[in-house]
This record gives C-alpha cells, sequence and structure tokens, in this order.
C-alpha cells in the first residue's frame, strides 16, 4: 500500500485531499496544528515551522511503514495589507509556514525517500505566484521563493527516483479567506485601496473552484509516472497564464494593477 503526508490536513484542499488519495487506496498520514476528525487518515498534530517535531513524526511513520511515496505540503497561510504597514512579524510568520515549513517536511522527507529511490514531493503554490498581487505582496512572494524552490530541488534530487512538481490553483473556495491576517495597523492613505483589493480577493476566493474538484486534479498529478514540473489547476488561470508568455512584464503588471491596486481616491 501506497503512503502519503498531507501537511494542512485539517480543512480545504488538504481535508478534501486527504478523504480522495484514502478513497483511492493509499494510507494516508495527515499533519495540522488542529487535529481533524476525518477518520480516514491518521491525524498528526504538528506545526510545518518546527523542525524538530517535523523530524520524529517522519521518522515514525516510516519506522511503522517503510515507504513514504507522496508528500504533500499544502499547510499555508496568507496576510494582507500594505507593504509599508505590514509588520516584521507578519513577514516572518506568512515565509515560516510557506517556505521554511516547505523546506523543513521536504529535507526531512529526503532520506527515506533516496533510501527507497522513489518518492514525489508536491508544493502547493498558487497563480499568485505568477501575477503578483498588490496588499499581498507577501503571499505572492512566499509562493513565488517556492515554485523556484520546488524547481531546483527537482534536479537536485532527480538522481534518486524522486519528482517534485509545484500545483498553482487559482481561486479555490476554502476557509483560506477568512483566515487570512490583514494588517493590524494600517495606514490611513492605503486603507481605502486595500479593502477594495481585499474585498475582490475574496470574492474571486469564494465564488473559486471546489476543493473535491482541485483535490482530483493533485491526485491525477501524482498518479503520472512522470509528474509534470508545475501544473496550474482551473481554466483560465491556465489561458492566464499561457497569454502572459506573449505580453511584456510592463503591461502584464499594469493589468493586474488595474484589477487589484485601486485608484487613490481624490
Ligand atoms: N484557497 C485558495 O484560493 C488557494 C489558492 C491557491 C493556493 N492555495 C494554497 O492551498 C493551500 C491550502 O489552503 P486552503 O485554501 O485549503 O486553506 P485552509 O482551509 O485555510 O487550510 C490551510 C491548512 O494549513 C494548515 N496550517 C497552517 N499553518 C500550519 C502550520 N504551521 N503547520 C501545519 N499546518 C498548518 C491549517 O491547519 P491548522 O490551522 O490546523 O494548522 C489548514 O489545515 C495553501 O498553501 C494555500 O496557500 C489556496
Amino acid at each position: 500500500m501506497k503512503v502519503a503526508i498531507v501537511t494542512g490536513s485539517s480543512s480545504g484542499i488538504g481535508y478534501a485531499l486527504c478523504n480522495l488519495l484514502s478513497k483511492k487506496g493509499i494510507k494516508v498520514y495527515g499533519i495540522s496544528r488542529t487535529i481533524s476528525e476525518n477518520e480516514n487518515v491518521i491525524n498528526i498534530s504538528g506545526d510545518v515551522t518546527k523542525a524538530d517535531d517535523i523530524k520524529k513524526i517522519f521518522a515514525s511513520i516510516y519506522e511503522k511503514e517503510g515507504r513514504i511515496d507522496y508528500l504533500i505540503n499544502n499547510a499555508g497561510m496568507g496576510i494582507s495589507g500594505s507593504v509599508e504597514a505590514t509588520s516584521l512579524e507578519d513577514f516572518e510568520s506568512i515565509f515560516n509556514v510557506n517556505l521554511k515549513g516547505t523546506f523543513i517536511t521536504s529535507k526531512e522527507i529526503l532520506p527515506y525517500m533516496r533510501k527507497n529511490n522513489s518518492g514525489k514531493i508536491v508544493n502547493i503554490g498558487s497563480v499568485a505566484s505568477e501575477f503578483s498581487i498588490p496588499f499581498q505582496t507577501f503571499y505572492s512572494s512566499s509562493k513565488a521563493a517556492i515554485k523556484a524552490f520546488s524547481e531546483a530541488l527537482n534536479n537536485e534530487v532527480s538522481p534518486y527516483g524522486i519528482s517534485v512538481c509545484t500545483i498553482l490553483p487559482g481561486d479555490v473556495k476554502t476557509n483560506f479567506t477568512k483566515s487570512r491576517k490583514t494588517n493590524e495597523n494600517e495606514l490611513e492613505a492605503y486603507e481605502k485601496r486595500v479593502s477594495k483589493s481585499i474585498g475582490l480577493m475574496a470574492k474571486d476566493e469564494q465564488n473559486g473552484m471546489d476543493v473535491q474538484y482541485v483535490s482530483k486534479v493533485i491526485y491525477k498529478t501524482i498518479n503520472k509516472k512522470r509528474m509534470p514540473i508545475q501544473k496550474t489547476i482551473g481554466f483560465k488561470y491556465k489561458v492566464f497564464i499561457f497569454l502572459k508568455r506573449f505580453l511584456p512584464t510592463k503591461v502584464v503588471n499594469k493589468l493586474v494593477g488595474a484589477i487589484y491596486a485601486f485608484k487613490k481616491e481624490r
């Protein structure tokens, strides 16, 4: 029986993916800080930013199973607001969960995957890495960093039978919208623009794809003999990314600004 570890398993995409993988006959270990009551999954309480805890959790899973076929780095968080009003603490927390968490779990899984000369690591990025979103600057940056990390890691580990893929979902309806942290002390100069921008983003997310569809695409991707290096989820987002190739960066940036930056009110 194949074995998967999914981080961020207590809600949204991670929760749905755990259920689907389990239905497909994969033994699933889910890791998140709060334990979910998902009976199809072996739920373990863990924080991806804590290297010692992750090391122990992975060691115990490998000792029991003798294999770990898939690692899905899905745990993630968002912050919003102007760069000028972002606290160092919030900056550190988003990079801690989204990038450092992905680094820690990947680093700790690799000895086991190398030992078995096989394994697939899937990192959940975002379309927001392709189109840097104003007032979600650090979310976009952290997801762009994940993409760069995945691409480089793939070349490091492919000689050991391991492959790495970044999944780029577009808007998905989950608790992510509600959990996104906004700047506590937003500056008056930005306040209205931030609120319009985040309001629009929240609306797009809540009208977004459902988690069942997103998990199906992730399952199909990991089930492929050769995973792609990158997989976008959602037809319109695939079209946007395709068109981006033919447009100057300045034009793309202007278009994103026209949607999400909003003009200063006079
Ligand atoms: N929703 C979207 O529109 C969208 C679009 C593109 C990409 N994504 C990405 O998809 C992934 C899943 O997000 P979602 O939409 O399903 O959001 P969600 O419902 O808020 O789920 C986030 C999950 O991450 C876990 N998590 C957060 N910090 C953690 C930590 N330090 N250690 C372990 N687990 C942690 C949360 O569990 P606990 O709080 O219990 O730890 C939760 O299970 C994220 O990486 C997100 O950036 C989402």
